[in-house]
């Protein structure tokens, strides 16, 4: 599904920016592509995502008080929230 649809951006190109390409912010996720942004509608969309996938993966590096093994969490909590719509 499109994140953003001015510049056919989806929900797994941008996480792959994010988790594999290190991007942090919209304006990053646009540069990674080579897109500029159009219409703007997918911004809090792409920082939504960002945010998520920072608390994600900062919870997955902190230590554990328990002793406890950490188990990946990211396929049982995706940060895909609902998608941008574009009426331009
Ligand atoms: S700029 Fe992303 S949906 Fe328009």
């Amino acid at each position: 599904m499109f994140v953003c649809v001015c510049n056919a951006l989806t929900e797994q190109d941008v996480e792959d920016a994010i988790i594999k390409g290190g991007v942090r912010t919209p304006g990053g996720i646009y540069h990674h592509f080579g897109t500029e942004p159009q219409c703007g509608l997918c911004e809090a969309t792409l920082r939504t995502m960002i945010n998520a996938a920072t608390r994600q993966a900062a919870e997955e590096r902190a230590p554990r008080h328990d002793g406890g093994e950490r188990k990946s969490t990211r396929a049982a909590a995706s940060p895909r929230p609902a998608t941008a719509r574009c009426e331009a």
